[in-house]
């Protein structure tokens, strides 16, 4: 049933002992579902097909990546790709579909160059007027190359990715740090909302502030430092802010989001948290990308990036 001699286009080592093969098989890349496998007859010496389960994941991933599938990939041109602070940059892209179909808190993967193996995950900071907008840090080889991208040049996408934020009435407080500020972004966009944002110091700080300036009602900051805002994190002034919200939505470095969703909590405010995580896939194979949670093991990428802030951190350090 459903065999078929597919042709090996690249078979290549990634890591040690760790090979990347794809292979031309558009029915099985149309047809198939993440989590999936395959049996592969590997020689006519092996008489049962070879199954081991890292095999497997690492054979799946390269179909759904490779297979010419698949999932809203598309190449989309870099309008603009400008340094706004040290090492973030702020990427604009044109990609009307994208733009009219995703959601606050969704992102996307993006193919950098094709010498890297892994797409890199990046979060929507906007939409508008069919153009894309995302903001990241250059901090590794994959966006050390994508900050010398040019305008012009095109960048192959996949999403957009992940559920987002809940819609809802009344107006939302967004709590951000660092690059957990770019989905927050995307948010103040479609809710009616305040912003907190924190940082170390005024640079990193500045550019957010601009950005968030036409979106939302008022801006309240906090820097490590103290050379804007109030010195101390954004948990110190929490309880300085206006009462009459209907919900917070945070992102950022996960100590600074536990600690808004335990002020949350213990204000019975709803709190929706949205995880930044390392991601391989990107589409709910791989696992490297998995939390704990009141409900069980949950993977970012597919389950997320938002949650729940009871779920995943309601066991923890409330009053
Ligand atoms: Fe592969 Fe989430 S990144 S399962």
């Amino acid at each position: 049933m459903n065999t078929f001699n597919a042709t090996i286009l690249s078979n290549e080592a990634v890591a040690a002992k760790i090979f990347k093969l794809v292979l031309d098989a558009p029915d099985l890349a149309q047809s198939s579902r993440p989590g999936q496998f395959v049996q592969v007859k590997i020689a006519d010496t092996c008489a049962i097909p070879k199954t081991s389960f890292k095999f497997k994941r690492v054979f799946f991933y390269a179909i759904i990546l490779g297979g010419g599938v698949v999932m809203n990939t598309f190449n989309a041109t870099i309008l603009s790709n400008e340094a706004v602070a040290d090492k973030i940059f702020k990427l604009i892209l044109d990609a009307p579909d994208l733009a009219q179909s995703s959601r606050p808190g969704q992102f996307v993967q993006v193919k950098i160059a094709d010498e890297l193996t892994l797409r890199r995950p990046l979060g929507i900071a906007g939409t508008t007027d069919g153009k894309v907008t995302i903001f990241y840090r250059a901090v590794g080889r994959g966006t050390d190359i994508l900050s010398k991208k040019r305008i012009g040049d095109t960048l192959n996408v996949l999403g957009a990715l992940g559920n987002g934020f809940t819609p809802r009435d009344g107006k939302i407080l967004l709590v951000g740090g660092g690059m957990g500020l770019a989905p927050l972004l995307c948010a103040a966009q479609i809710f009616k909302s305040d912003v907190l944002i924190g940082g170390r110091n005024f640079s990193e700080v500045n550019f957010w502030i601009e950005e968030f300036r036409p979106l939302v009602e008022k801006i309240f900051v906090t820097t490590d430092d103290g050379s804007t805002g109030k010195k101390g994190f954004v948990t110190d002034l929490l309880p300085d802010l206006p009462n009459d919200y209907a919900a917070v939505y945070t992102c950022g470095p996960e100590i600074m989001m536990r600690g808004v969703a335990d002020f949350a909590l213990n204000k019975n405010l709803p709190c929706e948290v949205s995880f930044e995580k390392r991601m391989a896939c990107g589409l709910g194979a791989c696992l490297s990308c998995s939390i704990d949670t009141a409900d069980g093991r949950r993977k970012v990428c597919k389950d997320g990036p938002v949650f729940d802030a009871e779920k995943v951190f309601g066991g923890g350090s409330r009053e």
